[in-house]
């Protein structure tokens, strides 16, 4: 699922792009590998997510990667920076609230004509994948995961005045559906 955003993004030499939330940088580390010549910056809350992606980047050849500890809401980049930023299974972990300042800042940082490419789980595709959204639910918990369940996401991107909103894809999984979406900053 994540090289749909790989493939929807197709970096070109010099593009300055961010994962947002990045985990253990397994996003960060397809985009590098997909365009050797992108400068490719991995973002994250948790310390100790950032220090395993930097050993991971280690070993597997791709230490241009930078990570950077840091919050969605209030990321340490200067307006107008990056070509892209993806963010992958982060979204519903949100309250509605911080989405909307995720939101906000992932324009801010972003370029005129820069893309947002999300990954996340999204308005079942029919009763067995809601049923199957339940247990993320559960762990995640209702609050932050329940918007999802109408489809929030488009909802969000047309409030923080993205254009171009466009679904590039939908996986039915055991967790539930996934979609994928391309925005941009006009
Ligand atoms: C489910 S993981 C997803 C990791 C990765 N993007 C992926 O697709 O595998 C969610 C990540 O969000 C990070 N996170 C949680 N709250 C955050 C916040 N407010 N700002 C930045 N990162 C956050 C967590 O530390 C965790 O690494």
């Amino acid at each position: 699922m994540k090289m749909q955003l790989v493939h929807q993004a197709s970096l070109q030499p010099g593009d300055l792009a961010l994962d947002l939330a990045c985990g253990t940088g397994t996003l960060a580390l397809l985009l590098q590998k997909s365009q050797p010549d992108a400068r490719v910056i991995g973002i994250d809350a948790d310390p100790e997510i950032i220090s395993i992606a930097k050993k991971k980047m280690k070993k597997n050849h791709a230490d241009s990667i930078l990570f950077e500890e840091g919050f969605s809401d209030r990321l340490p980049f200067s307006n107008n920076l990056f070509h892209h930023v993806f963010t992958s299974l982060f979204i519903h972990h949100l309250t509605l609230e911080e989405k909307k300042d995720t939101f906000k800042e992932v324009h801010r940082i972003l370029q005129s004509g820069g893309q947002f490419h999300l990954l996340d789980f999204e308005k079942p595709k029919n009763r067995t994948m809601r049923a199957a959204f339940l247990p993320v639910q559960l762990l995640d918990g209702f609050k932050t995961t329940s918007p999802h369940v109408k489809g929030i996401i488009p909802d969000l991107l047309k409030e923080t005045k993205f254009a171009a909103i466009e679904e590039t894809g939908r996986f039915s999984t055991l967790l539930g559906t996934i979609r994928t979406y391309r925005a941009f900053k006009v």
